[in-house]
């Protein structure tokens, strides 16, 4: 096996509890997952004749090309799998899954403008700055993260839930997480961080909240008890975690083929990483530990919880 395609956890102990038929119907249940969100994204960003009438076709198409293109749909797959695990349709949170994808999307764009990380490959395809300039990327962004919150508070029928995610969101989006761990992102580059603790609150902030507000938005729409949330939320600390430690060992080892975004780029700039300061093995051992933390937090949901474990498998197994 190329390292490219090594998994990210060595442990057999998260993979042995699921025999091979039931990865089966996962990967065919994140299909059908991934498909709706799909569907339900391009609604939500669809030329009806009031945004044709007030948003300029340059921006309409730019918040389309990153909304749109590509791209794992981790995010809302999570929203639509925690809901599911508390035994409530997933349709129902779809809009919470839209908005928080939008979210996401919204950051990459950010993320990849040259005062960022400077970047020109997104998902395979140039970026959006590089299609339609910077100024328009900027408020491509702008756009995608207010969208998200209009979806929020007017597609989600119980007032008191929706209210309940969108200070979810806003909390885990702005500047005490993704937006503020971004920022410790950037300064890490020129003051360099010594302590592992350090680099667990900036992969925390910058990725790990984001992740595990899908899990807490999911579970209040699916009407999860206290208990359960607090389960949930555990188990998306502790994704959120690993999904970023896998997503450093992917700048290592994977290839910009497969991931559809430049590799090899962290370490000449300077970016704080867990390879980067633990090496590649206990990285490797740290996102596997929190993978099987995560799935120990699904006790409380029986049977109906094994998607979530299944995923969170996949995320430091995938190879892109
Ligand atoms: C990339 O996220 C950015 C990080 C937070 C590490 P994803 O790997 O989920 O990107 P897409 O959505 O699949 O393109
Ligand atoms: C990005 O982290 C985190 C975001 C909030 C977007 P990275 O900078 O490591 O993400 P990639 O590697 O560019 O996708
Ligand atoms: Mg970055
Ligand atoms: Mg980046
Ligand atoms: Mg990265």
């Amino acid at each position: 096996m190329s390292a490219a395609h090594a998994p990210v956890s060595s442990s057999t102990a998260v993979k042995d509890a699921f025999p091979a038929t039931d990865a089966e119907a996962f990967t065919q249940h994140l299909a059908t997952l991934r498909r709706q969100v799909e569907a339900a994204m391009d609604a939500s960003l669809a030329d009806r004749p009031d945004i044709v009438a007030n948003v300029p076709p340059s921006l309409r198409e730019s918040m389309r090309y990153s909304a749109l293109g590509g791209g794992k749909r981790l995010r809302p797959v999570l929203v639509l799998l925690a809901c599911e695990a508390c035994g409530t349709p997933v349709a129902q949170s779809m809009p919470a899954a839209v908005a928080l994808e939008m979210i996401h999307c919204y950051s990459l764009i950010h993320d990849d403008l040259p005062a960022m990380d400077d970047d020109d490959l997104r998902r395979g395809r140039p970026t959006n700055h590089i299609v339609y300039g910077e100024a328009t990327a900027i408020l491509a962004g702008d756009g995608l993260l207010t969208r998200a919150f209009e979806v929020l508070a007017t597609e989600i029928p119980s007032k008191d839930v929706a209210l309940a995610c969108v200070a979810d969101l806003a909390s885990a989006a702005g500047w005490c997480g993704m937006v503020g761990g971004q920022a410790a992102d950037l300064a890490a580059e020129t003051t360099p961080i010594t302590t592992l603790a350090e680099l667990e609150q900036i992969h925390h902030r910058k990725t790990g909240r984001l992740l595990a507000c899908a899990l807490t938005m999911g579970g209040r729409i699916g009407g999860a008890s206290a208990l359960q949330l607090a389960a949930l939320s555990r188990y998306g600390f502790a994704i959120g975690l690993a999904f970023q430690i896998a997503d450093d060992l992917l700048d290592v080892e994977g290839t910009s083929e497969k991931l559809g975004k430049q590799t090899q780029k962290d370490a000449g700039a300077g970016k704080a990483t867990y390879p980067g300061f633990l090496g590649v093995e206990a990285s490797r051992q740290r996102a596997a530990d929190l993978v099987a933390q995560a799935c120990g937090e699904l006790e409380l949901f029986g049977p109906q919880g094994e998607w979530l474990a299944h995923l969170s498998r996949f995320i430091i197994e995938r190879d892109h």
